[in-house]
């Protein structure tokens, strides 16, 4: 499905900030657009004051000449609200708006982001500064896309200041009703912490000790909430305005701040700002991808709204991405369900904090940098694969269940061990499956699970009866289901699961885990498999967290091998209805997950479309019945890779049979 038919090809670009540049400036910029293949620009993120120099005045003048003269080039527009940054002049006429942090201190206006996301003052000036945009674009004949506020959240992740107080206490009269049902959600009776009245309630501000959890949980739900009331506002304007042009806002991967399973609910099409650095590892961007490919459903495509083009600004050191990198991740985007690659930013700022920050265009000004070279020949190359490619959709057979509430519950002080990290654990296993080019959905822990064969739960801390049923109709159902220690330990307020773990999944996996171990830095245990499957055989060192448990219904495929539970399981199978529910017990070394994994993907007959080495990635995309295939060596030297049949790789226009031969860093797109 395409993004906007008006636009049937992979969109090439990036955001275009031409308030920072006299307008002579403008007109280069469009030459050097065309020359880049630039097909859209992301005008007006940070604009607002310069639309709304007070709260009075208006000025779209400059922006009609922005549209017109980038429509004029062939280059379509992203607009975006400029909600993310809002003017000087209302700090000063409402000094409300500007958030708090935790401990009662407000942030100043001097950066960006500095709103509090129940401000009514900024909410009202949201509305209408999106009105107006709207009004006047709308029918706009370059316009592609909305692109709402950016990167929701960033920076300023909750706000705690009084208004946010009332409008939580109102979200908790809408979730819980009356007080009762709250003080028993948040387990209140311990320490003295019932509440005797609504006006009570604050949100969980610094304190003393720990806060109450449950507390701090249901503020992470309500912030994620107050930030997507803004964005539907929003969303509403835009909607009523310009029917058919679809509306999205970047996002950040695994931001732990925002429930993207919500936000993918509202968004016409997901997109995200992907920066790794040079040399980071091609699965923990892989799975990146997937995730905001899975926010809509797993199977049309996303964008990739935002990627630096040599290096950014803001890590400790700002190594440049080497020759062909940038190339290898837009590939990789693309080859995740990518329809767009597009750059932060078009052309370098000539000052503020991002000065440094790479660009298409630097400071320099012409075409004859490197990076405006690799550029312009990737826009080049993108249209050649447009056709075959853009629309098509992504079938993966294989889901790994993700949770906003259970990462929040899992890493919320005091745990159990400071050294789990709940995206590391749901990496561990998508990485395995990475390895084995399988192809991965996220999936919300009551979703439908019926057209996977695997799934996996890593660290599935909070289960509800919503869950439970959903997992359980999965397995019944043929599914094999892994699920990983630290699971079903609480509800959905994080109220512990009573009558032992793992809770409601007792039955369902057939064990009892009776006490956990987590591991001090330095400890490890082994575990010994007893029943292998394919290349899991033998031993492997764990850590970290190991479970004590009792076989209800189970078999154990693995024991541990030392300290005194010696001998009890490590790994367990229970067979269940037509499918089988796997439990590890505890954070195996990475060969123990792919050899289980492996050995699991084997039997359900999932596996690489093309047979690679070590290093390289396959996709496929779809086209109705036609794959087209994406091959992308990581590795920095050249592999040679066996075809089964005829293609055409689309990239060089030629045909390729044989052995596929791809320099490091090369890709290959086979139709
Ligand atoms: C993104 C942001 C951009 C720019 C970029 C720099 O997170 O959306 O506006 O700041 O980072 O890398």
């Amino acid at each position: 499905m395409l993004v906007n038919p008006k636009l049937p090809t992979i969109w090439f670009g990036g955001d275009y900030n031409p308030e920072q540049w006299p307008e002579e400036v403008w007109t280069e910029d469009v030459r050097l657009m065309k020359l880049a293949g630039v097909s859209v620009a992301t005008v007006g993120v940070f604009s607002w004051a310069t639309l709304q120099p007070d709260p009075d005045t208006y000025r779209f003048e400059w922006l009609d000449r922005v549209l017109d003269l980038l429509r004029s080039g062939g280059v379509h527009t992203i607009l975006a609200t400029p909600t993310a940054s809002p003017p000087a002049w209302m700090a000063k006429r409402y000094p409300a708006m500007l958030p708090v942090d935790a401990a009662g201190a407000r942030f100043a206006h001097a950066s960006r982001r500095h709103y509090c996301p129940n401000s009514p003052d900024y909410r009202r000036h949201t509305r209408d500064i999106a009105e107006r945009l709207a009004a006047r674009y709308a029918a706009h004949p370059g316009l592609v896309l909305w692109h709402v506020d950016n990167e929701y959240g960033c920076h300023n992740a909750a706000c705690y200041c009084d208004q946010c107080a009332a409008a939580f206490r109102a979200w908790l009269r809408r979730r819980y009703g009356d007080l009762d049902q709250l003080n028993a959600a948040w387990a209140t009776a311990f320490w003295s912490q019932r509440y005797g009245d609504w006006s009570e309630i604050d949100p969980p501000r610094r304190s003393t000790a720990d806060n109450n959890p449950s507390h701090v949980l249901d503020y992470r739900r309500f912030t994620s909430d107050s930030y997507l009331e803004c964005f539907l506002e929003q969303k509403q304007i835009l909607r009523k305005h310009a029917p058919t042009v679809p509306i999205t806002t970047n996002m950040m991967g695994w931001f732990k701040g925002l429930d993207y399973f919500a936000w993918g609910r509202e968004v016409d099409v997901a997109s995200w700002d992907n920066y790794p650095g040079p040399f980071a590892d091609p699965a923990q961007v892989a799975a990146k991808h997937d995730l905001t490919r899975s926010l809509t459903g797993g199977v049309k495509p996303f964008l990739l709204m935002e990627q630096t083009p040599s290096q950014v600004n803001w890590s400790t050191h700002n190594t440049l991405l080497r020759p062909g990198e940038m190339r290898l991740l837009s590939y990789q985007a693309v080859a995740h369900g990518a329809d767009a690659v597009c750059y932060f930013q078009w052309r370098q700022g000539p000052g503020g904090s991002e000065k440094l920050h790479g660009a298409v265009v630097s400071h320099e000004g012409s075409e004859r940098t490197r990076t405006f070279g690799e550029v312009s020949e990737l826009g080049r190359e993108l249209r050649a694969i447009s056709e075959a490619v853009a629309g098509s959709e992504t079938r993966a057979r294989a889901a790994i269940v993700a949770d906003w509430p259970s990462w929040w519950a899992a890493e919320q002080l005091p745990t159990s061990t400071r050294d789990l990290s709940y995206v590391g654990e749901v990496q561990r296993y998508y990485s395995a499956l990475w390895r084995l080019n399988v192809q991965v959905d996220f999936v919300s822990p009551s979703a439908d699970l019926g057209r996977y064969d695997l799934a996996i739960a890593p660290t599935l801390r909070i289960v509800t009866p919503e869950t439970r049923d959903a997992l359980e109709r999965f397995v019944r159902g043929g599914g094999t289901l892994v699920l990983t220690c630290g699971s079903a330990l609480t509800d959905e307020t994080d109220r512990a699961l009573l009558g032992g773990f793992p809770g409601r999944l007792r039955d369902l996996f057939g064990i009892w885990v009776e006490e956990l171990d987590p591991l001090r830095p330095g400890m490890a245990n082994l575990v010994r498999v007893s029943t292998p499957r394919g290349d899991w055989q033998g031993e492997y060192s764990c850590g970290v967290w190991c479970d004590l448990l009792h076989l209800e219904g189970a078999a154990a495929l693995a024991t541990f091998a030392q300290d005194f539970y010696a001998g009890r399981p490590a790994v367990t199978e229970h067979r269940v209805g037509k499918g089988r529910a796997i439990y590890v017990a505890t954070i195996p070394e990475p060969q123990c997950v792919n050899d289980l994994v492996g050995a699991l993907c084997r039997e359900l007959g999932l596996e690489s479309p093309v047979p690679v080495p070590d290093g390289v990635e396959v996709t496929r995309r779809w086209q109705g019945d036609r794959p087209v295939t994406f091959v992308i060596n990581h590795n920095l030297f050249e592999v040679a890779v066996p075809l089964d049949g005829r293609y055409r790789e689309l990239i060089a226009g030629v045909e390729a049979t044989g052995s596929l031969m791809l320099p490091g860093r090369g890709v290959a797109v086979l139709a």
